[in-house]
C-alpha cells in the first residue's frame, strides 16, 4: 500500500527536466507532467509531451491577437516570441518596449515566464502588457512548454 501511494505521488509529481545543449546554447527547462503509467519522458522535441504541446499551442490562442511566434515575423502589437526562452526582456529591436520591461534585467526562464504570465504588472509594475494573464498554472506551464519547444 505505501509503495504504492510512494509510487504514485512520484509519477504525479512534475518532473522538471533541464534539457541542455553545448556550451553555446542556453539550458531550456521543461516543464513534464507525467501521468502514472506513461513512459519516463526523454528530453526535449515534440514527441517528448505532445499533449502538453498541443495544449499549449491552443492555450496560445490568447496570446496570438498581440504577438506573433514565428522566427523572422515581424512583432505585432507585442514582441514576436520566438525564442523567448533563454532571451533577456525587452531584446527585440523591432518593438518599442515600455521603460519597465527593457530595465528589468529579466532572463525569460521558465521560473521567470511562469511568473510574469501569472501577473505581467504584479511582476514587472508599469508594464504594457496589459491582458494575456494566465490563471490557471497547468496552463502556463503548457503555453511555457509550447514556447520553449519554438526556441529549440
Ligand atoms: C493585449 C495584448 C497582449 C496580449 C493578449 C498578450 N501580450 Fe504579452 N506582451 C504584450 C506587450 C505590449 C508586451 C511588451 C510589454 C512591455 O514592453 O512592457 C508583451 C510582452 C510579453 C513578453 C516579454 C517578451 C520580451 O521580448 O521581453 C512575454 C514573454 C509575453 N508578452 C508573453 C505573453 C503570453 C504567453 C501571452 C498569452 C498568454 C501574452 N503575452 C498575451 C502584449 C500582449
Amino acid at each position: 500500500m505505501h509503495y504504492r501511494a510512494a509510487l504514485n505521488a512520484l509519477l504525479l509529481t512534475p518532473a522538471v527536466a533541464a534539457c541542455g545543449g553545448s556550451e553555446e546554447q542556453p539550458v531550456v527547462e521543461q516543464i513534464v507532467v507525467r501521468e502514472p503509467g506513461d513512459p519516463l519522458l526523454a528530453c526535449g522535441g515534440t514527441d517528448a509531451a505532445p499533449d502538453l504541446l498541443a495544449a499549449g499551442r491552443s492555450a496560445f490562442a490568447m496570446c496570438s491577437s498581440c504577438h506573433v511566434a514565428e522566427a523572422g515575423e515581424p512583432s505585432s502589437a507585442g514582441p514576436n516570441l520566438h525564442g523567448v526562452v533563454g532571451r533577456r526582456a525587452g531584446a527585440l529591436s523591432d518593438f518599442v518596449y515600455s521603460e519597465a520591461l527593457s530595465t528589468s534585467q529579466i532572463t525569460w526562464d521558465q521560473t521567470q515566464l511562469d511568473r510574469f504570465l501569472a501577473d505581467p504588472s504584479g511582476t514587472v509594475p508599469g508594464t504594457i502588457m496589459v491582458a494575456g494573464a494566465v490563471d490557471d498554472p497547468d496552463r502556463r506551464a503548457a503555453i511555457i512548454a509550447y514556447l520553449a519547444n519554438l526556441s529549440e
